[in-house]
């Protein structure tokens, strides 16, 4: 029967640690520190900032801390993060002894002896106070020109990149000036070649002997090149292969010229 009973109280015991539980700290006691001076981004106010923890625990029910300000008025935490239970102290910040504390509630669960018993206290001064509010503004102070040197570093890749493209578009037009160069090239080529064409420069163009546009002295005139005689290049002014074409003609005939040019012709002296 004892035994029973024992493990009634054992059971309910144990229903209550599940419930209820102490709260814990990560190194069994807990400690406050003074943080940076923070500013508040509507009332752009500057405030000191005191943590207390820190907590890996917050316990069941859950704690909240209460502090204790060096003129002895009694406060509850402005907010708690992480298991960090933060005082905001707007300037002017009063100096002194600044203590956190479990609330009496958490006795129960406490030995006497616990650290967590006793408060965790923090002495202020004026020192502490003034340079706590200068390391704030000088992190002001370097995000303001971290900023300015990335916005330097933004226009500078900005730049930078306006170059590239400016050269780029720099060697796109030099490519179409020297393919326009080209192009003109080869066209006053093809006229030049059209315009002086002989007998020899159609040979170039074309092996094979026939009736060609050549010109003589700027005239265009229509002639038989010969590409098979010594060399080819020849412009044929006299050819008489049989007697189809009577070559006893008048002078102004001969200057004119007649017949046929695959066959019997003059080509005429003008
Ligand atoms: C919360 O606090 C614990 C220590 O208790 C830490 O390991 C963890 O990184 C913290 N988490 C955040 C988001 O700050
Ligand atoms: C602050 O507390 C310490 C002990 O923790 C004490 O010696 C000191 O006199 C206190 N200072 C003031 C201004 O109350
Ligand atoms: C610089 O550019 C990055 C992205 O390229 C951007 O996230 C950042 O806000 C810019 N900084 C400034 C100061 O303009
Ligand atoms: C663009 O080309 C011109 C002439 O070719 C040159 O003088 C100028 O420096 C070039 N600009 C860039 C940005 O490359």
């Amino acid at each position: 029967m004892a035994s029973a009973r024992f493990r009634m109280i054992g059971v309910v015991l144990f229903v209550m640690a599940l419930s209820d539980r102490p709260p814990a700290t990560q190194d069994g006691a807990f400690h406050v520190i003074l943080s940076d001076a923070i500013k508040d981004d509507v009332t752009e106010d500057w405030t000191l900032q005191l943590h207390c923890g820190q907590f890996v625990d917050l316990g069941h029910p859950p704690i909240d801390v209460f502090w204790k300000t060096p003129s002895g008025r009694l406060r509850d935490s402005s907010y708690e993060d992480n298991g960090t239970f933060v005082l905001s102290l707007p300037s002017p910040v009063q100096t002194g002894n600044y203590s956190c504390h479990l609330p009496p509630s958490t006795a129960r669960f406490l030995s006497a002896t616990s650290p967590l018993n006793a408060a965790a206290q923090l002495y202020v001064d004026d020192k502490d106070v003034r340079l706590s509010f200068l390391e704030a503004r000088q992190g002001e102070l370097e995000q303001v020109i971290e900023d300015q040197e990335n916005l330097l570093e933004n226009q500078t890749n900005l730049l930078q990149r306006q170059a590239l493209q400016i050269s780029q578009q720099n060697v796109t037009i030099e490519e179409m000036e020297a393919d326009h160069l080209n192009l003109a090239t080869t066209v006053n080529d093809v006229l030049t070649r059209i315009n002086h064409a002989n007998c020899m420069e159609w040979l170039k163009l074309n092996p094979h002997s026939g009736i060609r546009n050549v010109y003589i002295s700027g005239e265009p005139i229509t002639v038989y090149c010969d590409q098979t005689t010594d060399n080819g290049g020849w412009i044929v002014f006299q050819r008489r292969q049989d007697a189809s074409v009577d070559f006893f003609r008048g002078w102004t005939e001969y200057r004119n010229g007649f017949g046929d040019l695959e066959g019997n012709f003059w080509l005429g002296s003008s």
